[in-house]
């Protein structure tokens, strides 16, 4: 079971600032979760289309311009980052999975990799672009077939992962509120990986371990990576599930 950086290693550091990409790459997280959204003519890396919830600023996105969002203390004086800053930071040392939280992401993210690819030393099977809104999924597989995409749900679907399928993801990610071992089987035998976010108690990870999922996402990365190599240690029947 993989370990993404959720936002970063975001339980120690501002969550989508460059100290949290830092953080998890001094971890050695198996790859790094973070949030896409589309300001002023920028890709800007940050959670929410309001700016109130992580920096010392308010309103939205739309609203701002860039020097504006610049300006904005994201958390021990991080600014928010672009996309860029943070794939020059990780210079290929880590596979990233681009969460696409808007609109007019898509051309601008395929472009951030090409460069990435060109000039931070990565490859193209480092990156993993996954969003809620499926559309956007079905543009970047129109525009670059090779790029794996991760289907993104909060719900368990009554034909399970099918919609994954069908969008001819390479991974779905779920919800650990709705995940079940039902789901599970259904993507495995529709040949998708399976990521459950966010998934940090312990409890929780026993959980994940014991329903065979892929990959989880975690604020706290150090702790699940400790906890699933103590699971792998342990006979899976000693593993409590609740
Ligand atoms: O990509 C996994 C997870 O980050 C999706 O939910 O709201 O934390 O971006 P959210
Ligand atoms: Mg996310």
């Amino acid at each position: 079971m993989l370990v993404l950086a959720h936002r970063g290693a975001s339980g120690h550091e501002p969550e989508n600032t460059l100290l949290a990409i830092e953080n998890a790459l001094q971890m050695q997280v198996d790859a790094i979760e973070i949030d896409v959204h589309w300001a002023d003519g920028e890709l800007v890396v940050i959670h929410d289309r309001k700016v109130d919830k992580t920096t010392d600023g308010q309103g939205q996105l739309k609203n701002l311009s860039f020097a504006q969002i610049r300006q904005l203390d994201a958390g021990k004086g991080q600014q928010i980052p672009t996309l860029d800053e943070v794939l020059e930071l990780i210079q290929g040392k880590c596979p990233v999975n681009i969460e696409l939280k808007a609109d007019n992401t898509v051309v601008a993210t395929l472009s951030a990799i090409d460069k990435a690819v060109q000039e931070y030393g990565f490859d193209y099977d480092q990156f993993l672009l996954s969003s809620f809104n499926h559309h956007l999924l079905l543009q970047i597989k129109s525009l670059n077939k090779a790029i794996d995409i991760g289907a993104l749900t909060a719900s368990c679907p009554v034909d399970y992962a099918a919609f994954a399928q069908r969008l001819n993801a390479y991974s779905v990610h779920i919800s650990v509120d709705f995940i079940n071992q039902a789901f599970v089987d259904d993507a495995h035998q529709r040949g998708l990986k399976v990521y459950v976010y966010t998934v940090d108690d312990e409890e929780d990870i026993i959980a994940m371990h014991q329903l065979g999922v892929d990959a989880i996402f975690s604020n706290y990365p150090t702790r699940s990576l400790l906890k699933i190599a103590h699971l792998k240690g342990a006979p899976k029947s000693d593993a409590p599930i609740n």
